[in-house]
């Protein structure tokens, strides 16, 4: 049978409200059978985040860990912000049980939210993010993250149709966000409203999600760990919350799922002070190093800039582009990179036959990395003895730490055993770029220590420590701690690291 794409509807198959204009029509392939005519249907792109299949593969978790992810997304852009405006974070989270909804609400003392990126995050057909296409050793950036936040309630909604309700304070506005399903047209309605508030210092965002749907695993314990060890890879936090270990405050109310299920809540707030003010570490609105990038990752960066400017946005000239690379501030180091590519003036330039010329965009890095030196690896950020000595206040704490550079581009990583009677077993804290990982990082790769004596070989960080000197039934806290611009990860969860030639 043959097949023709025409514009009109077949009398057969009427198209839902759905379909658009192209159907197709069967066309006689010489004997009478019916035959079924199929129609064309166009699924909106934007329930990639509506479903839990889809908002599993958008997190990198499954629903169980949903409102840990919340909390991270959250705690990361809250630092970040800070970070961005050279302000010592003072973050506050608190966790709130009110019957029918559970509510997650981190506020932050940076320079807050845009209304206008609020409403570019609210459309759900595109990416929003200040981080996305740079390469640096940022938290995340995946650059959707708070698309996830927004319609994680949603998807968890037992409401009947579901809904989903978000809040953010920020520079005199409140926008509260309610975030529903056309179930016809499978398109998102967004309910975006604006009230003018009082004007506060920061960022306040408060997410409801449904008490009876939340996932069981969704413990206290999980949030103070996680809690904690924000406070462990971020010396320079302060960090408030209503929450305390099991058995050392008030619980309230009894769990809607269970016995396992306990959140406890406490009258004085539990308080992580800061160790350090101005702590040095690399900012996420610092310079990037043109020795980070690889050809296609500038011709990434280069792409959204142009992207940008076909939107309304100014077409950047090379040598503005330019100038936003470390060690390429100076004008005579502008001059020697741009004289080399005398036929590019502006970044649209780059542009031939719609897409950026990879050859030319290589010329640039050559260029540029001619020009630059590598970053030392003490710039991104050393959390130091002190502050683990000062978390575990009392334990005595054994702390190495590596540095170096691996082809141009600088790391740290920072191991520290801290013996703790109070555990049942050992504990390990991962961290990435001064955020936690919820699991071994490393996980994926064979580890190799070598002593005088003998070596040890283990898959991944725990793999390793079980075949060192760790049994499980230790008592010791292991913190390990990463920091490198290039991170590439397995998984969009941003939790297992990709170990190539890297
Ligand atoms: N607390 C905050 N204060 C100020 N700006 C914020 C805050 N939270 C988010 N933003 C802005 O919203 C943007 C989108 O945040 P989102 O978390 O979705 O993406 P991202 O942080 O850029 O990348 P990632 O997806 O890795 O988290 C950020 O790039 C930032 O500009
Ligand atoms: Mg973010």
């Amino acid at each position: 049978m043959a097949l023709k794409l025409t514009g009109n509807y077949s009398k057969h198959n009427k198209p839902t409200p759905t379909a658009k204009v192209s159907q197709v029509e069967s066309v006689k392939d010489g004997t009478d059978n019916k035959v079924l005519h199929r129609s064309m249907f166009e699924t909106s792109r934007m329930l990639e985040y509506f479903t839990e299949r889809e908002l599993s593969y958008q997190t990198g978790h499954s629903r169980e860990a949903w409102p840990r992810v919340i909390l991270k997304e959250l705690m990361d852009n809250a630092l970040d912000a800070c970070e961005n405006a050279s302000v010592d974070p003072e973050i506050k989270v608190e966790l709130r049980d009110e019957g029918q909804f559970f509510s997650i609400v981190v506020e932050d003392n940076g320079p807050g939210i845009q209304p206008e990126v609020v409403t570019k995050i609210l459309d759900f057909r595109t990416k929003t993010s200040d981080k996305e296409a740079y390469v640096s050793p940022t938290r995340g950036a995946q650059g959707n993250a708070l698309k996830t936040v927004f319609t994680i309630p949603y998807v968890l909604s037992a409401s009947t149709p579901k809904e989903g309700t978000c809040e953010i304070e920020s520079q005199g506005i409140r926008h509260t966000i309610k975030v529903r399903l056309d179930m016809i047209k499978q398109e998102p309605r967004i309910e975006h409203k604006r009230v003018e508030i009082v004007k506060n210092q920061g960022c306040r965002v408060s997410v409801w999600l449904d008490n009876t749907t939340i996932p069981h695993s969704f413990a206290s314990e999980q949030f103070l760990q996680i809690l904690s060890d924000y406070h462990l890879f971020n010396p320079h936090l302060a960090l408030t919350t209503n929450l305390r270990k099991r058995g050392t405050g008030k619980c309230i109310g009894a769990s809607p799922l269970g016995a396992n299920y306990e959140l406890i809540y406490i009258d004085n707030e539990g308080y992580y002070k800061a160790t350090v003010s101005n702590w040095h570490k690399w900012k996420p609105n610092d310079f990037t190093s043109p020795l980070w990038y690889s050809t296609d990752d500038l011709k990434k960066l280069i792409a959204s800039h142009v992207a940008l400017a076909q939107d309304g946005g100014r077409d950047l000239t090379l040598r503005e582009f330019v100038a936003q690379f470390r060690g390429l501030t100076s004008t005579a180091k502008q001059k020697a990179v741009i004289s080399r590519l005398p036929r590019i003036k502006r970044l649209s330039d780059f542009v031939s036959n719609g897409d950026v010329d990879s050859a030319l965009i290589s010329v640039l890095l050559e260029n540029m990395r001619s020009q630059t030196r590598p970053v030392p690896p003490q710039n991104l950020g050393i959390i130091g003895e002190e502050h683990f000595v000062k978390c575990f206040e009392g334990r005595k704490v054994k702390y190495t730490r590596k540095m170096g550079g691996k082809d141009n581009i600088p790391f740290i990583v920072e191991v520290a055993y801290i013996p703790d009677e109070d555990l049942e077993e050992v504990k390990f804290h991962f961290g990435l770029n001064f955020a936690p990982v919820s699991s071994d990082p490393l996980q994926s790769c064979s580890l190799l220590h070598e002593t005088r004596k003998e070596n040890f070989e283990g898959s991944g960080i725990k793999g390793l420590a079980s075949r060192y000197k760790v049994d499980c039934k230790d008592k010791i806290h292991i913190v390990c701690h990463m920091t490198y611009p290039r991170f590439r990860f397995k998984d969009r969860g941003k939790t297992i690291l990709e170990v190539g030639n890297e």
